[in-house]
């Protein structure tokens, strides 16, 4: 059975099917592609496009969603195995996923890291528990990665240059301020894309200490030898976004200081400056600009930025919903 826990567990050709579906469904709204089955939404964590999208996907092709909040609408989850369960949790994700399964025809799960030690949520265990007991189809709705939103930008940059092709574009994923340590998550994502598409790609961020976990740069370097771009790491503004098509921005916390958030934020304090702006953004080849959403304007990126014409982060998240609608369909066939 497949699962759509990351691109990069799918072929090339895969995923282009699947981009070439949702553009399908971007012309053609509804379908009967979910017609009499169901998906359960499991959110650890909130959201607003996500959970709109997948509603609203499910929706137009005939299905129906279940949106479920354990902790809040739902009961509490154990995940350890063997272990006495007298703490919060009233039942173990053996009998939730194996249940649902017997309801529903796929499964969304949400779940963020826990911020203390990155040792243990980069084994993204809840999403892996998931699969592992669940008898159909799971779908990573953002965990340590976000796939869906993966595809939803590249559905954007074909869209915005025209092409299927991104062979040759210069990308880059630049840190940004926030006033809390984030999720790596749509960072690792980017990356894992943006090299699979063949981009030739400079990771921005302020020093060493932000860059990204050893898995996700050793999938970059082995998409840029397969797909031909080229991934590089950088610490210098301009030097980065010179020449740049793309300019995909996300705040992040430093791995090295997971769990110890209270001695990275005077790190994190001093580099303010890495907000994108119209000054950035000049240097680059008449760049586009897009974001994951959501964003603090004029912290991340300034309001001139999110109003220019070369900002796709509304078309990215419109994307959401068309992208998700392929997935599941996929996932159903
Ligand atoms: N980009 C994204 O996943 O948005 P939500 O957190 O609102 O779902």
């Amino acid at each position: 059975m497949k699962h759509f826990l990351n691109t990069q567990d799918w072929s090339r050709a895969d995923l282009d099917a699947l981009l070439a579906q949702a553009a399908a469904f971007k012309r053609e709204k509804l379908g009967d592609a979910m017609k009499g089955r169901a998906i359960a939404l499991v959110f650890f964590n909130p959201s607003m496009r996500t959970r709109t999208s997948f509603e609203l996907g499910a929706f137009q092709l005939g299905g129906h969603a279940v949106v479920l909040q354990p902790g809040k609408d739902a009961w509490p989850i154990e995940f350890d195995l063997g272990t006495v369960m007298d703490g919060e949790a009233e039942e173990h994700i053996a009998e939730v996923a194996r249940v649902l399964a017997r309801y529903v025809d796929l499964i969304g799960v949400r779940a963020f890291p826990k911020f203390v030690n990155w040792a243990q949520d980069r084994e993204d265990r809840v999403l892996k528990a998931f699969a592992k007991y669940s008898t159909v189809p799971v779908i990573n709705m953002e965990t340590i990665t976000h796939p869906c939103q993966e595809l939803a930008h590249v559905l954007a940059l074909q869209e915005h240059f025209g092409a299927s092709d991104l062979r040759g574009k210069k990308f880059v994923l630049t840190w940004t301020y926030h006033p809390r340590p984030l999720n790596t998550a749509v960072a690792n994502s980017a990356l894992t894309i943006a090299t699979r598409m063949g981009m030739d790609v400079t990771l921005l961020c302020p020093t060493p200490d932000y860059i990204l976990d050893q898995r996700y740069l050793a999938w970059a370097q082995a998409n840029v030898e397969e797909s031909g771009g080229s991934f590089t790491i950088s610490h210098d503004i301009a030097s980065a976004y010179r020449g740049a098509d793309v300019v995909y921005a996300k705040s992040w916390g430093a791995l090295p200081y997971f769990g110890n958030w209270a001695e990275e934020k005077p790190i994190r304090d001093q580099y303010r400056h890495f907000i994108v702006d119209e000054a950035k953004m000049a240097l680059t080849r008449d760049g586009v600009f897009s974001h994951c959403l959501p964003l603090r304007r004029n912290v991340k990126a300034t309001d001139a930025v999110m109003d220019s014409p070369r900002c796709i982060a509304i078309d990215e998240a419109e994307n959401r919903l068309h992208v998700q609608k392929a997935i599941m369909a996929a996932l159903l066939r």
